[in-house]
């Protein structure tokens, strides 16, 4: 989830074989769409389009200096999943106005299934609404219709962390420390 090239722990950085061993859907074919939002808060997670492209790359510029530190652009996010299989990205809408990104890693390791979430933010004045709680809430719901039983995401500590978000929606750390983030996870 840093600002490295790679996903942040070990089971999101699958080896080749591993994805064609277990047969990850890419991109393009991957997740059905995802459940309509029935809550009042109306966060939907939409495909990125030629004319929506733009400016979902343009909300990393409304983080802070720390924010942007912790998470990879989208632009270098999107350009990413374009040479990984096991990919599956999103903008993140509220009503019709896109303010957040995230991406998930599909590929699972064997001896630790579960998929990962590794990329996720929300643009900096749409924070503090509970849209990102809501973007959360919408990927677990489909990842449990699909069969999957644990969302993992690794994080850095320290002033700015989103550690407190994560813990605020039930992750748990695992105990694991991956490249220097603590790893967390949401199962259910
Ligand atoms: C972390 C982030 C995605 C949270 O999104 P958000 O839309 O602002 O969060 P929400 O408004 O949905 O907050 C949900 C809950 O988490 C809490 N929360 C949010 N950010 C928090 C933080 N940094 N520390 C502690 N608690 C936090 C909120 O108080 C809220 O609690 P509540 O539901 O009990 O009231 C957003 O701040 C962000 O994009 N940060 C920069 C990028 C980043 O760090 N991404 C994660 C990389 S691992």
């Amino acid at each position: 989830m840093t600002a490295s090239s790679k996903p942040g722990t070990s089971h999101t950085t699958p080896t080749p074989a591993a994805l064609t061993e277990h047969k990850v859907p890419s991109n393009s074919a991957g997740f059905r769409p995802w459940p309509e939002d029935p809550r009042p808060v109306d966060v939907t997670l939409r495909r990125i389009t030629a004319e929506t492209v733009y400016e979902v790359c343009g909300l990393s510029e409304t983080l802070s200096g720390d924010q942007r530190k912790r998470v990879v652009d989208n632009g270098t996010s999107i350009a990413q999943a374009h040479f990984a299989d096991a990919a599956w990205f999103r903008a993140i809408y509220h009503g019709d106005e896109p303010v957040g990104f995230l991406m998930l890693d599909l590929a699972m390791d064997s001896g630790q299934p579960g998929v990962s979430l590794w990329r996720f933010m929300i643009a900096g004045p749409h924070q503090g609404r509970g849209y990102g709680r809501r973007a959360i809430e919408i990927v677990a719901a489909h990842l449990k219709a699909r069969g999957t039983t644990a969302l993992y995401v690794s994080y850095l500590p320290g002033p700015g962390s989103a550690a407190g978000f994560y813990r605020s929606l039930g992750f748990r750390p695992t105990g694991r420390i991956v490249d220097g983030e603590t790893e967390a996870v949401l199962a259910w």
